[in-house]
């Protein structure tokens, strides 16, 4: 009777969706906990690509349930965008596929609050993917929100048209120049709804204990990353949930004391997408090299990613408020060929050497101290066993381990499940 948890221990984009997709064989039930459809996990196989956005990673396996749990945010119409792209719109993935009732909806209301936030913010603007995660959130909290279980309500409109006239008059507050059309968008959203509402709505709480009573397994998949976290992460250029363990609890109505192993997921270097502090980025060069031969585009927005080394300050930090149990290092395939490496292990902070993240990561705060590496020439991509790892690449991924103090479980080393090597 366990659940494991699957997350992310940077800025997101790890590589969380592929992970998930090849540990599902292990799982008999996939749950997302947080977030919504800001995020955007790749999985590639058989010479396919698939980006998912609302819908767990573990959809394509035919034995596992995908649960998309209370935490999460749903946006109807991205849901059945989604589902119209990724070429699931039958019975059979409709029939793994369950929605808590207590997770949140995503108006189209909410989308233009994110927009007319950000563009109030200007200069300070978070970046976000203007996918309305904010605004909803906001509501949750504040008492206002429409879940998914009031769309079996015969009032549902009604309880609609309040909260959206509340956002009409906010958007008069924010005083944006925002042009949109109502009608047309509300179109949109009432249809993608009817479709929603043909899904399987289930008390998650009571699905997901139940079946731990009975013996199943449970991966819960993050979103975002622990640098994201409205908590813990680089407030306020973060996002609006708890990205970290104990959003896994609280978004899915699991007790702590079910979770067992804690799978932390991290690239060999780092991105960040949107605004916010980010000490090892690189502006030169080798930050481009990296996202040119890592494909660092965001997977949601087209976004380029930012690129910068290792912060292995950062990564300790994500590891403890987590409770990381097994690393997975993802990407390490873009690094064959650079000459040397740097890993940041700490930071100058106020004239003093540090190795906890400060409360302020700016740049005029911290400045970070590398450890150099010699690089390996050896492409990775085609490799199925850690025995013929390059030495570099060897002392690359023990010198992390020995720092993080825990041990890299899995290594991958290209986009496809099949470059999956497991140590
Ligand atoms: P997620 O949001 O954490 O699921 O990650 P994304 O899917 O947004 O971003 C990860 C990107 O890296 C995707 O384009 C993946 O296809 C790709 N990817 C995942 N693992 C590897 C790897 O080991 N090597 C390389 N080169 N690409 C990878
Ligand atoms: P996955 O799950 C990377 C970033 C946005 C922005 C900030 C707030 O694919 O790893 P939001 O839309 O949540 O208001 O944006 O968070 N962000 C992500 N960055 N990967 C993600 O998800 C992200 N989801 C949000 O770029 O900086
Ligand atoms: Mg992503």
């Amino acid at each position: 009777m366990a659940v494991d948890i699957l997350l992310g221990l940077q800025w997101g984009d790890e590589g969380k969706g592929k992970i998930v997709d090849v540990l599902t064989q292990k799982y008999d039930i996939i749950a997302r906990f947080q977030g919504g459809p800001n995020a955007g996990h790749t999985l590639i196989f058989d010479g396919n690509k698939y980006v998912l956005h609302t819908i767990p990673s573990g959809i394509f396996h035919e034995k596992a349930r995908n649960v998309i749990g209370n935490g999460v945010v749903i946006d109807p119409v991205i849901f059945k965008n989604e589902l119209e792209k990724l070429g699931l719109k039958n019975s059979e993935y409709q029939r793994r596929l369950f929605i808590s009732r207590k997770a949140h909806i995503i108006l189209p209301t909410h989308r233009l609050l994110d927009a007319a936030s950000e563009a109030l913010k200007g200069k300070e603007k978070i970046g976000s993917t203007l996918k309305g995660i904010g605004p909803t959130y906001m509501d949750k909290t504040g008492r206002n929100g429409l879940r998914i279980g009031d769309l079996e309500l015969s009032d549902w409109k009604t309880r609609y048209e309040t909260l959206k006239n509340k956002h009409l008059k906010l958007l008069d507050f924010y005083d944006s120049k925002i042009e949109f059309n109502l009608n047309e968008l509300e179109k949109v959203f009432f249809e993608a709804v009817e479709e929603l509402k043909s899904f399987n709505f289930i008390d998650s709480e009571e699905f997901l204990n139940s079946a731990l009573q009975i013996g199943k397994t449970i991966l819960a998949e993050g979103a975002q990353g622990s640098l994201l976290d409205v908590d813990f992460g680089t407030y306020p250029f973060v996002t609006s949930s708890n990205t970290t363990a104990a959003g896994a609890c609280t978004g899915l109505g699991i007790a702590p004391n079910k979770i067992k192993e804690v799978l932390g997921i991290f690239k060999a270097y780092t991105t960040r997408v949107g605004s916010g502090p980010f000490p090892t980025e690189l502006f030169d060069e080798v930050g481009a090299d990296m996202g040119r031969i890592g494909n660092e585009f965001g997977a949601t927005t087209g976004r380029p990613r930012r690129c910068g080394w290792l912060d292995l300050v950062a990564l300790k930090y994500a590891v403890q408020i987590n409770g990381v149990t097994q690393l997975i290092m993802m990407k390490g395939d873009v690094l064959s060929g650079f000459k040397s490496l740097k890993i940041c292990t700490s930071y100058i902070y106020k004239g003093n050497e540090i190795q906890h993240l400060p409360y302020n990561i700016e740049p005029e705060n911290v400045t970070p101290v590398y450890t150099e590496f010699k690089g390996w020439e050896a492409d990775l991509t085609s490799l199925k066993n850690a025995d013929e790892f390059p030495d570099r690449f060897k002392e690359y991924i023990e010198f992390i381990e020995n720092s993080v103090g825990v041990p890299i479980k899995i290594v991958s080393v290209g986009p496809d499940r099949t470059q999956t090597i497991h140590m």
